[in-house]
């Protein structure tokens, strides 16, 4: 098969690619990538050469060039990473989210159509479901919960879902979705939490929480995100969404000083900062659907993967080094410079 992953030079994605590439040697994964910021061919270097994988560098709004592609490679099935993903760029700059994440999906669904696939999958986020009350932990999002997003970021990913459900229904385009917790792991870009504070500590530089650190964040490991994505574009029901999640709830703080913990740092590297504008409370996957009917469960504890986490950072300092060295300095400046 063929397999078209897009923003595999990211995060989840280019893990996501690691993982095919070795389970799959029959297939052909074509990575897609417009290496914004985010993207990084560092991440593909260990896959870039093997015999099942190439990669293709295009912006999926870029309706031409993601033509010509499916054209020429004849995609089966499609998985749609490619998205701007962090939620403190698109309060300071929404527009390109809009662009990326609503436009450029439509393209990949319009392609999809066209060239015709097996499989059209929309990775997506558990944000688009909004925010649950601190104080009642007894609520979780299932799939059946109302879309009600909080920043620019999640309602361009619930705009994409909405697209994806109407182009199943209207074209009969097979189709499905899913919507995962917060990951972490190995090559998190490191403007997000986990990675934000090894980084700053491996530096000797405070560690900015927002707000009281009270906020909480549901967590898994990026590989068993994978393993869904692969179990559902298999063997999931075409027009259905898909939670994912590990049951694995901490506060920030609990994250920060776990990570300082393991890097034996003090906890005075910690300092509060003004939050994050509509900063959502707290995440909480109900994963029983994915469970019931595929089978999955996270296989890494939080214990185990903040462990292989911290020591990817330190034994691959140079990936995340030439990061923070370039345009990062700036966004870090901007975002946390003047930050009280
Ligand atoms: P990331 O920011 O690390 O990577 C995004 C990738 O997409 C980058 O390689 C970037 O170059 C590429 N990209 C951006 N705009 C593009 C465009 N116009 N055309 C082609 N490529 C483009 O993101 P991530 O954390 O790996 O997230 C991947 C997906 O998973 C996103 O759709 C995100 O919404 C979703 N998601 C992320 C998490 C998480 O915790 N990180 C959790 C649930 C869902
Ligand atoms: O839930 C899935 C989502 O998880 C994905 O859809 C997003 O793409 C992904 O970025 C992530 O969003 P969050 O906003 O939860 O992740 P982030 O790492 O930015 O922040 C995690 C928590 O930590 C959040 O409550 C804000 C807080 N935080 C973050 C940063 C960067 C801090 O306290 N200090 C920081 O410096």
């Amino acid at each position: 098969m063929n397999i078209i992953v897009t923003g595999g030079a990211g995060f989840i994605g280019g893990n996501f690619c690691h993982y095919m590439t070795k389970k799959y040697p029959e297939d052909t994964i074509l990575c897609i990538d417009k290496l914004t910021y985010a993207g990084n061919l560092e991440t593909l270097a260990p896959i870039m050469d093997k015999p099942n994988f190439k990669f293709f560098q295009a912006d999926i709004a870029d309706r031409e060039a993601i033509y010509k592609i499916f054209q020429e490679e004849k995609p089966d099935i499609v998985v749609n990473f490619a998205a701007e993903s962090h939620v403190d760029r698109s309060i300071t700059d929404p527009e390109v989210f809009l662009r990326t994440n609503i436009i450029g999906t439509s393209v990949m669904l319009d392609a999809c159509r066209e060239y015709g696939i097996t499989r059209y999958h929309q990775v997506s986020t558990d944000e688009v479901y909004g925010d649950l009350p601190l104080d009642r932990p007894d609520l979780f999002f299932t799939e059946d919960t109302p879309i009600h997003t909080s920043s620019p970021y999640s309602a361009s990913k619930a705009s994409a879902d909405l697209l994806v459900q109407a182009y199943a229904r209207t074209y009969k385009l097979p189709c499905t979705i899913s919507r995962c917790s917060n990951n972490y792991g190995p090559y998190h870009f490191p403007e997000k939490l986990i990675p934000l504070i090894i980084s700053n500590v491996l530096n000797d530089k405070k560690v900015p929480v927002y707000g009281k650190g009270e906020n909480v964040r549901d967590w898994l490991y990026v590989e068993d995100h994978c393993i869904a994505i692969d179990l559902i574009i298999r063997k999931g029901t075409v027009g259905e969404v898909y939670n994912i999640g590990g049951h694995n709830e901490k506060t920030n703080l609990e994250v920060v000083k776990t990570v300082l913990d393991k890097l034996g740092k003090s906890e005075e590297l910690i300092s509060y900062v003004s939050d994050r504008p509509g900063h959502d409370r707290r995440y909480a996957i109900d994963p029983a659907k994915i469970h019931k009917e595929l089978g999955w469960l996270p296989e890494t504890t939080f214990e185990t993967g903040i462990q292989k986490t911290v020591d990817w950072y330190l034994d691959n300092r140079t990936w995340w080094e030439n990061i923070i060295s370039g345009e990062y300095k700036n966004y870090y400046e901007k975002m946390y410079g003047n930050r009280g």
